[in-house]
């Protein structure tokens, strides 16, 4: 028997089995011992795979910017001591973005046929308004390979900037930081840091006075905020299906808004998946933002908190684009005919931006028989191209670039009415 054993794999066994005294023996846990895999690192291969192929020259520029620190806006609480805040950031030289728009109306309108020129500004109900020309898109689904085609079909009267919102920013290349915020004497704080691109979303839903309206995915609250400072919901619906996040969002909105606007009739808070809000509450809101959850771009490659390219969270960043479709399709379900539905995420991907709108688009048209309008939002591009870095090849919607000298974004948005 003993002929038959291979000497070298003897010695090998032996060694495996060497005595170890018991008090230094362990059970290998696969769990606590196999080397983890870093998110961050996992999110940046990926990235480099796939966005290396659709930014193509941009990408190392947009990769440098993702990875270098952040710039912030200053969103202005109106509800706090408002004239001293701008007086404050005024002497700092920063400016509010949404106001300076106003000096690029020119441009915009040189694009437009003289008769259709209109530049307004006029107050109603408390809402400063700043009216533009814009044109509509027709999405067609109806072709034969079910895929949208683009169509401009005719120049809308005008489009309006809530200019009550005041973002102040530093200028293109400062990278001056804003202090934290301080109360003001009656306990409000006096302005919320955000990522200034985030904004975009808000102004593009172009609330108007006494619009009933949905923040379908709101938490932690930042746009809500944005959107409570145009003082034009009548009514805001704010929902999110994470408790944990929603009361972050509670804070933020007692740590901002007088008590008697938060009042139920005013505003309304739900803890529901927002997949059920559509078949819920059908055809009720003049205005829905859905503001889905994302791969988080600029979070993924910074941070390993939360990190949705973890091993464990596979699956979860697989479905993301299915849940986004599902979202928007609930969010156009919510919306009344002839109202609008502005969809945005915090990624650069195609899959979750401009796909998932096409093919939300073909669900509407097929499942429920409703047809949706897409609205160029291209002269967002002339009213804030000093500001941010726009994307010049975004197929649908618009998409705001990270960049060294404008270090806002990742953020896309893409507006959509539904039609009587
Ligand atoms: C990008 S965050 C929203 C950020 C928020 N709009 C803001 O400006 O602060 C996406 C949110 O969607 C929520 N969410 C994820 N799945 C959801 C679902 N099925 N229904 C409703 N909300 C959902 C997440 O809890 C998360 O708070």
């Amino acid at each position: 028997m003993a002929a038959f054993v291979d000497s070298k794999y003897v010695i090998l066994k032996l060694k495996d089995f060497r005595l170890t005294f018991r008090r230094f023996r362990y059970k290998k846990k696969w769990a606590t011992t196999s080397q983890k895999v870093n998110a961050v690192l996992l999110a940046l291969q990926n990235f480099d795979m796939n966005y290396g192929m659709q930014f193509g020259q941009l990408w190392p520029s947009v990769r440098v910017s993702l990875l270098s620190e952040q710039k912030y806006g200053a969103l202005v609480n109106n509800y706090a001591d408002t004239e001293n805040i701008i007086k404050s950031f005024e002497a700092l030289s920063a400016k509010d973005f949404v106001y300076e728009s106003r000096s690029e109306v020119p441009s915009i309108s040189s694009d437009i046929p003289r008769d259709l020129q209109e530049t307004r500004v006029h107050s109603a109900l408390g809402s400063q308004q700043h009216e533009y020309l814009c044109q509509d898109i027709l999405l067609d689904t109806s072709g034969p390979t079910g895929t949208l085609e683009a169509s401009v079909k005719e120049r809308l009267p005008h489009f309006s900037i809530n200019t009550n919102i005041k973002c102040f920013t530093f200028p293109r290349g400062d990278i001056t930081r804003f202090h934290p915020a301080r109360p003001d004497s009656s306990g409000l704080l006096r302005y919320y840091l955000m990522d200034a691109s985030s904004i975009l979303p808000v102004l593009a839903l172009n609330v108007q006075p006494g619009h009933v309206v949905l923040d379908l995915c709101a938490a932690p609250g930042g746009k809500t905020l944005a959107l409570l400072q145009t003082e034009c919901c009548r009514h805001l619906s704010i929902n999110d299906i994470s408790e944990s996040r929603l009361s972050r969002l509670r804070g933020v909105l007692h740590s901002y808004i007088p008590r008697e606007l938060l009042k139920e009739d005013r505003v309304c808070i739900t803890n529901i998946d927002g997949r059920m809000w559509g078949e819920v509450n059908r055809d009720n809101f003049d205005r829905v933002l859905v503001d889905v959850p994302c791969t988080t771009d600029r979070h993924s490659v910074t941070e390993e908190d939360n990190n949705i390219f973890k091993r464990t969270r596979i699956k979860e960043r697989q479905m993301l684009p299915l849940l986004q479709t599902q979202l928007l399709v609930s969010a156009v379900l919510a919306v009344r005919p002839g109202g609008e539905v502005v969809y945005s995420t915090c990624s650069l991907s195609q899959l979750q931006n401009e796909c998932v709108v096409e093919h939300a688009a073909e669900i509407l048209a097929t499942d429920y028989g409703i047809e949706i309008q897409l609205e160029d939002l291209s002269f967002f591009r002339s009213l804030f191209q000093k500001i941010f870095q726009f994307y010049n090849d975004c197929r649908l919607g618009e998409l705001i670039l990270p960049h060294l000298t404008a270090n806002f974004g990742p953020t896309y948005f893409c507006k959509l009415s539904r039609r009587k």
